[in-house]
Formats: structure tokens, C-alpha cells, sequence
């Protein structure tokens, strides 16, 4: 079976050119259904979800090729409008391709999308704003028969929480929609940002994106463009941390910092020196690690859900104690006890954690559960004494990009083992 087979114990330094962000990269792959000319993006991240999104295109007619990080997609022969099953569950993203192909086909039939386990991930949100643009949607078998009795038409619409995923839903659908969307307490991700960018380079027209309302004017078609992906903030975190995690120096290159407001102070809180530019971050870890006070998961510009694991693998190494307050999912810390297998001192209380750091890690085998889980484990592999054997890895590459090779660049010892 796939695994990493990591050494511990070497201290990480040297440069990273920081991925494109996988969570632009998916709604944007789904966005292409609604141009009627060639989609060409770039800084797309090689990831098996982004395989997973080319192979939905493909099976929906689309004409796709990737090569290195440009990704081009022909959308102009769309005939179909049922996405199959297997690549539905393959990962949540999946359920983007309802606005999408909604507003392209005007039917569409999908099951309910897969991912992370993280607990229950309903679609409520999703639903109920595309019914207040016109969907009608019926439910057979454990599959979705969405279509539309009228053509989509624009709403004004509230979320009662800021849902990523149903703010890119309620984007696709109203920006080709007869009128005008006004959508309330959307959500203010960058990602959703750059989904927006993405969209009025196509000829969209799209106001107060990263705002908590956003207005759509509806148009008539978009059109094909050449677009470059944001860099991604999660990988960016995870390899600021596997620095500090390993007393190294990293500068990250290609990366926007103030998408990582959140996230850099605590870094400073632990004892890291950071130097800040433009586009680049230097790290130089301290001898020693300090505790961070109480990190609270929250919708953006709150501190990121998806950097929560990552930073309690930095946690557990730090003098002191940390707590962290899961509030956007219900099952999200399944990798404590991965790490209390490598010598790691938490305990979950309901929706908190406690760590009380310790002095040293040690290596032993443990199992990714998931995808940010997976990698806080691969980060406290190369912190601990000894070697660790990381399984499932498959969960790390859907969201990382050849992160052994990255970590090797960096003077870390680890294996992918086939
Ligand atoms: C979420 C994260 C996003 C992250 C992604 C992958 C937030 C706000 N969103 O996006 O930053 O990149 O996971 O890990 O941090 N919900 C409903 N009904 C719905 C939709 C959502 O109740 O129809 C609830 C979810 O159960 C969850 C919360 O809203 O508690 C956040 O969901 P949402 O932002 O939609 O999740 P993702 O789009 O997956």
C-alpha cells in the first residue's frame, strides 16, 4: 500500500513556490461550463481532485487537457447533464457543478457529494437559494433531479450562514440568470473572491465579491479567458508550519499574505521571526515553541477551519497550552489521536481541544483520516525522533501537490513508499 516513509528530525529550510489554490481551482473548473469559448487557467494545482473536476467536465462533453499547471478546457459541446455517481462522491466539491450546469443545461441529476468525513455536511443552504431562482428539484433513489420549469431568474437572497460552497453555487447561477441577484451574508473566502475575478474576466458582472453582499447583474453567456489561480493559503500555512515545526527557515514565494491574516500572528504568538513582503514570506523558527492562547475556527477573515489540524500538530510541540474551538465542523479532530500515538498531549472536550504541549515527538505508524489531518501527521512525522510510517496518504494529495518532493527540496527526509 501507497505510504510516506519519513525520518524525523531534520530542520526544514530553503524556498517554496506555493501551489495554486485547490479551493479556487474546483468551482473555477466548474465555472467553465457556463463560457462558450476556450478556458485556459493557469497555476492550476496538480491534485487528484483537480483530475477528479476534469473528469466531471469530461463526461459532461467538454473537451480537457492539462499540462504541467495549464489547465484549457473546450466547453462547447456540452450534451450532458448527469454527472456520474462514483465522481460525485469522489469529493465535496462535486456539488458545485449544480449551479453550473444548471445554468448550461437547465436540468441536471447528481447524488449527494463525498469528501472528508468531518460530520454532516448538508446542502440545505445550496438548495434553498437555487429554488428562490427558479429550481425545481425532486428526490429518487438518493439522487438529486434538479431542472428548471422557467429559465433562472435573479433573487434576493439571504444565507443565514456565510456556506462557501453555497455562495459559488448561487455565483454560477445568477450570473448568466434573467436580472439581478442580490445575495446577503455571503460567505468572504479569497477563494470566492477569485471565483468572482475568474467569472468577470469571462464577461460576468459581479460587485462586492469578498463583501458580505454581493449583487450579480445577469448576462447573457461568458466567454472563454485566460486566467491565473491564486495561490494557495492552506499550503502556504502547512509549510510555515512544517518550518517552525522543525526549528527551520522557509521563505515562501508566490503567495499573498494577507490572506493569511488569521493565521501569521500565531505563528509570531509560537516565537517565529517573520518577514513579510509582497509576495513572499520568510519563516525562522525559535529554539523553543510557544503555546498560542485559544484558536477559534470561524468563517473567513476568522481563523480557517482547514489550518486547524495543521496547527495543532505545531501545538503539541509548543511549551505551554493551546486550545482550539472547532465551530464550522462537527467531527474535524479525528487526527488527535493519530498524534497522541506519537507522544502528543490532547484531549477533545465537545466541539474544543487541549493541547499541552510536549518537549518531542517520536515516530510510529499512523493512518491520514483526512485530507488536513493527513498532513498535520506528515508535519509532526518530520518533527518527531525517528521514523514514521504515514498511511492513506491518498487524502494528502488531493489538496497537496507532490508534498514529498517539496519537503525533499527543503532538506526533509521522507519516502513515498509504493
Ligand atoms: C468549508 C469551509 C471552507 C473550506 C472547506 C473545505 C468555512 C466557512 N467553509 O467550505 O473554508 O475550504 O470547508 O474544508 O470555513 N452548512 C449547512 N448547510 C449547507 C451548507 C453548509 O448547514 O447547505 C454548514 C456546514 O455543515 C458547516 C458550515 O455550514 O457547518 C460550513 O459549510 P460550507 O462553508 O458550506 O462548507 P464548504 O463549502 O465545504
Amino acid at each position: 500500500m501507497e505510504h510516506y516513509l519519513i525520518h524525523g528530525g531534520n530542520r526544514l529550510c530553503g524556498n517554496v513556490v506555493v501551489q495554486g489554490a485547490k479551493n479556487s481551482a474546483l468551482p473555477i473548473l466548474a465555472a467553465t461550463l457556463l463560457c462558450r469559448s476556450t478556458v485556459e487557467l493557469h497555476n492550476c494545482p496538480r491534485l487528484s481532485d483537480v483530475k477528479v473536476s476534469c473528469d466531471i467536465l469530461r463526461s459532461l462533453g467538454c473537451k480537457v487537457t492539462q499540462e504541467d499547471d495549464i489547465v484549457t478546457v473546450d466547453p462547447h459541446d456540452t450534451v450532458n447533464c448527469q454527472i456520474p455517481e462514483a465522481m460525485m462522491r469522489a469529493m465535496r466539491s462535486s456539488i458545485i457543478f449544480l449551479g453550473a450546469l444548471l445554468a448550461r443545461a437547465g436540468s441536471c441529476t447528481i447524488c449527494l457529494p463525498g469528501g472528508c468525513d468531518l460530520g454532516a455536511r448538508p446542502i440545505d443552504l445550496h438548495l434553498s437559494a437555487l429554488r428562490q431562482m427558479g429550481m425545481r428539484v425532486r428526490e429518487t433513489h438518493g439522487r438529486l433531479c434538479c431542472d428548471l420549469p422557467d429559465r433562472l431568474h435573479g433573487a434576493k437572497i439571504v444565507l443565514q450562514f456565510p456556506s462557501v460552497g453555497a455562495t459559488e453555487n448561487v455565483l454560477l447561477a445568477a450570473v448568466c440568470a434573467d436580472g439581478e441577484t442580490e445575495l446577503v451574508g455571503a460567505a468572504q473566502e479569497p477563494e470566492i473572491v477569485d471565483l468572482a475575478s475568474f467569472l468577470s474576466a469571462c464577461g460576468g458582472k459581479i460587485y462586492g465579491a469578498g463583501e458580505n453582499t454581493i449583487r450579480i447583474v445577469g448576462v447573457p453567456r461568458l466567454q472563454g479567458a485566460l486566467y491565473t489561480i491564486i495561490p494557495d493559503r492552506i499550503a502556504a500555512a502547512t509549510y510555515l508550519c512544517a518550518g517552525a515545526m522543525t526549528g527551520g527557515d522557509i521563505q515562501l514565494r508566490c503567495v499573498v499574505p494577507q490572506n493569511l491574516s488569521a493565521v501569521l500572528p500565531l505563528l509570531e504568538e509560537a516565537g517565529c521571526t517573520l518577514k513579510v513582503k509582497r509576495n513572499s514570506i520568510l519563516l525562522r523558527a525559535p529554539r523553543r515553541l510557544k503555546s498560542f492562547g485559544t484558536v477559534r475556527t470561524m468563517p473567513y477573515p476568522g481563523f480557517p477551519t482547514d489550518a486547524q489540524a495543521i496547527f495543532m500538530a505545531l501545538a503539541s510541540l509548543c511549551n505551554g497550552t493551546t486550545i482550539f474551538v472547532e465551530n464550522i465542523f462537527e467531527n474535524r479532530f479525528r487526527h488527535v489521536s493519530e498524534l497522541c500515538r506519537m507522544g502528543a498531549n490532547m484531549k477533545v472536550v465537545g466541539r474544543a481541544a487541549v493541547v499541552q504541549g510536549v518537549p518531542c515527538l517520536s515516530g510510529t505508524h499512523v493512518e491520514a483520516m483526512d485530507l488536513r489531518g493527513g498532513a498535520a501527521l506528515m508535519l509532526a512525522g518530520l518533527a518527531a525522533q525517528g521514523d514514521t510510517v504515514l498511511t492513506e496518504i491518498s487524502h494528502i494529495l488531493r489538496g497537496y501537490e507532490a508534498p514529498d518532493q517539496v519537503i525533499r527540496s527543503l532538506g526533509g527526509d521522507i519516502r513515498l513508499i509504493m
